[in-house]
């Protein structure tokens, strides 16, 4: 049996994943592709703990090396648990967020940098890499407006605490936003950029046309 294909989708918070995501699953099951669709963190139960952690405001003072190794404990449960059994099986794997979150976010917007992130990568994750990552990028200013409005109908909710990134200044997202660009530039085969303030319908068509290229490639390997 050939080995699935894994996609993973990337962005800023509020730069319309989740909604990219489910449109992308209801796509690919028309056409009788079902495939495996799961987040990080989270998409396991000790993840969803790991997430829990990590995603509370009440985690307050996390160093930015424990949140990068939190990340990857995630990351290795969800690969043990989840992707590589999805991929071996032929599954086409959905993936919200994988390491280029953590170079982002950890490397960037933490400024652990690229160098160590990727390094982690390599000794955690072994040589797995998606087929292929969509990264939505819409305009910084943009995705912030977003993002806090969402978080402000977040806030007015019960329910678990998920903010504490979206609680970061404008400069942290500012040095995510600038890491995602750098990653797209410097892997230019795995990871097609979708830019610009464009509509729902105008994103979708975009995502859709870089899944097929890369479907169609799988299947004549
Ligand atoms: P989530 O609510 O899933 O955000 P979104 O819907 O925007 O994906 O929260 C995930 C948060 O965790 C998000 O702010 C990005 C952050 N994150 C990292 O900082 N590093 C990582 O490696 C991953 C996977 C996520």
């Amino acid at each position: 049996m050939s080995r699935g294909l894994f996609v993973t989708l990337e962005g800023l918070d509020g730069s319309g994943k989740t909604t990219q995501l489910k449109r992308l699953a209801i796509w690919m099951e028309k056409r009788g592709i079902e495939p495996v669709v799961t987040r990080q963190p989270g998409g396991t139960s000790t993840g969803d703990r790991i997430r829990a952690l990590l995603l509370d405001s009440r985690s307050a003072g996390l160093a930015p090396m424990t949140e990068m190794a939190l990340m990857f404990a995630d990351r290795a449960q969800a690969i043990a648990e989840v992707i590589e059994p999805a991929l071996a099986g032929g599954k086409t794997v959905l993936c919200d967020r994988f390491t280029d979150s953590t170079e982002a976010y950890q490397g960037g917007g933490r400024a652990l940098g690229s160098q160590l992130v990727l390094e982690m990568h390599r000794l955690i994750c072994g040589g797995l890499q998606p087929d292929l990552t969509v990264l939505l990028l819409p305009s910084l200013d943009r995705s912030l407006e977003r993002a806090r409005r969402r978080n402000d109908r977040v806030a007015e909710k019960d329910g678990p605490d998920e903010s504490r990134f979206e609680r970061e200044q404008d400069a942290f997202y500012r040095r995510v936003w600038e890491k995602y660009r750098e990653i797209a530039r410097r892997d230019t085969e795995r990871v097609v950029a979708v830019e610009g303030d464009l509509s729902i319908d105008d994103v979708h068509e975009q995502i859709v046309e870089a899944v097929s290229e890369r479907l169609v490639m799988a299947h004549s390997r």
